[in-house]
């Protein structure tokens, strides 16, 4: 394979991408973000990498999640506590589900750029080029707001800088207290309708007292206190990425450093891309996302170009195919993986092939195409005999209205209520725990069949 560049990715054809017509400012915002420090360290993306690579073996569970994207207007320490302490809650369900770490990724602190399905939308015979989120162009509906302005791409680094580092407090600080994080979730399994919930959570209880009372818990106070939190993002504005690429000075390799992770879209993964040449130059864990369309020619092309050394935790596969689809692909392409004697974490995202407009005119996810996706991803693996490594949701700690369904039911009536998202509709509080109650059960069903099977 050619040798890499960080720059490399301007000699191939790109998609998804703004025009900027100021190529002096363009330039000048450029040199700027490639003199401000990094966000993240290599130590850091390379212990993600080895939590993946257990991940893809069973010894470890990915739960990433946030925001479809981070948004300026919606930026405060509210919001990210609380998608913070609904992960946290939900880390905790799974963890008890799978009787293994969960790995804590957030959306967040760099998920700003949005693909889009038209280059333009038009209302009422106006035609402007389409929202490409935040760190492009601005949501409201004006030629100038519109405009592809290259110097939001500092107001999303100091957003993203800022947001990291109160996770990184919380992470640390106390706020992550196993003790804690299980009174929030009390609260969920409290209430009436979250009653079928309450078993698991009295388990998690009597596990909880058991270690208090086994004096595990001062002992281990630290352990239980604090919290590997790391952050990912789409990485689709390649010229944020590239200003942020440094080599790392213990082992020459070049680090992303925007985020933990970066992933590639179902909209960008061309091989012979831009995309796809940026991410594979880089040490970071990447993700990819395969959709209906991924064919096993470019999987195998993509997994040889995003993972040359096939390194465990390396390459993360996303699958996304909407329920009832789960069962057409996902098994052709484990095969795939498998002719290919690829390392791969497999990951359920439930979102982004269940999107649909309700009768309302809202864009929504039905909470029971989500949940139907994420079974029929379980049951695919437990028949192949491969490995669930995780999941990747869309959600957000506030209490909104985007998707419907769930045990607090949000009706398509209901929509209008609260319906905050800029680009896709996210999971509330409620709706992201009752779905990590329900993924815990799929874990358990899964740990006592192969518990089963070993026994007989
Ligand atoms: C996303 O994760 O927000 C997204 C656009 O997903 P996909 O590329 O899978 O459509
Ligand atoms: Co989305």
């Amino acid at each position: 394979m050619t040798e890499w560049k960080k720059s490399g990715w301007r000699a191939k054809p790109r998609i998804q991408m703004p025009d900027y017509t100021d190529a002096a400012k363009l330039e000048a915002v450029e040199a700027q973000l490639s003199k401000y420090p990094p966000l993240v360290f290599a130590g850091e993306a390379r212990k993600l990498k080895k939590a993946l690579g257990a991940a893809s073996r069973g010894e470890a569970f990915l739960l990433q999640g946030g925001d479809c994207a981070e948004a300026f207007d919606q930026f405060s320490a509210n919001g990210i506590r609380d998608t913070f302490k609904v992960m946290l809650q939900m880390a905790m369900v799974l963890t008890f589900g799978a009787k293994v770490p969960v790995v804590k990724v957030g959306r967040m602190a760099g998920q700003f750029a949005k693909p889009r399905s038209a280059p333009t939308e038009t209302v009422d015979g106006l035609e402007l080029p389409s929202y490409r989120g935040d760190i492009i162009n601005e949501l409201a509906f004006t030629p100038e707001a519109r405009m592809p302005d290259p110097a939001r791409m500092l107001q999303a680094y100091t957003q993203a800088a800022a947001t990291l580092n109160l996770l990184r407090a919380f992470s640390t600080g106390g706020y992550a207290d196993v003790h804690q994080v299980h009174q929030w979730t009390l609260g969920f399994t409290e209430s009436e309708k979250a009653a079928k919930y309450r078993d698991l959570a009295n388990r998690i209880s009597d596990t909880l007292d058991f270690m208090k009372a086994a004096g595990i818990d001062s002992d281990r106070a630290h352990t239980l206190q604090t919290v590997d939190f790391y952050t990912s993002h789409e990485s689709l504005l390649l010229e944020y990425e590239e200003a942020l690429t440094r080599q790392d000075s213990t082992s020459g390799k070049w680090l992303a450093g925007s985020g933990h992770m970066i992933w590639i879209g179902d909209r960008t993964r061309q091989p012979d891309g831009a995309h796809v040449e940026f991410a594979r130059g880089v040490l970071n864990p990447v993700g990819l996302k395969c959709g209906p369309t991924t064919t096993a020619e470019d999987l195998k092309v993509l997994m040889a170009k995003l993972n040359p050394e096939n390194e465990a935790g390396k390459l993360t596969l996303i699958a996304r195919f909407g329920a009832g689809k789960v069962g057409e692909h996902l098994p052709r392409l484990i095969k795939t993986v498998a002719e290919e004697g690829a390392n791969v974490t497999w990951v359920c995202d439930p979102m982004h092939g269940n999107t649909i407009k309700s009768s309302t005119g809202y864009k929504t996810r039905p909470f029971e195409l989500v949940l139907r996706e994420v079974r029929e991803f379980f049951s695919v693996h437990n028949a192949e005999g491969t490995v669930p490594g995780g999941v990747h949701f869309e959600m957000t700690g506030q209490d909104v209205t985007e998707c419907t369904g769930g045990v607090r039911a949000v009706s398509e009536e209901n929509l209008s209520d609260r319906y905050h998202t800029a680009c896709d509709p996210r999971l509330n509080a409620s709706q992201s725990l009752e779905l990590a109650f329900l993924v815990a059960e799929e874990l358990t069903s899964r740990r006592e069949a192969q518990v089963a099977a070993k026994a007989g």
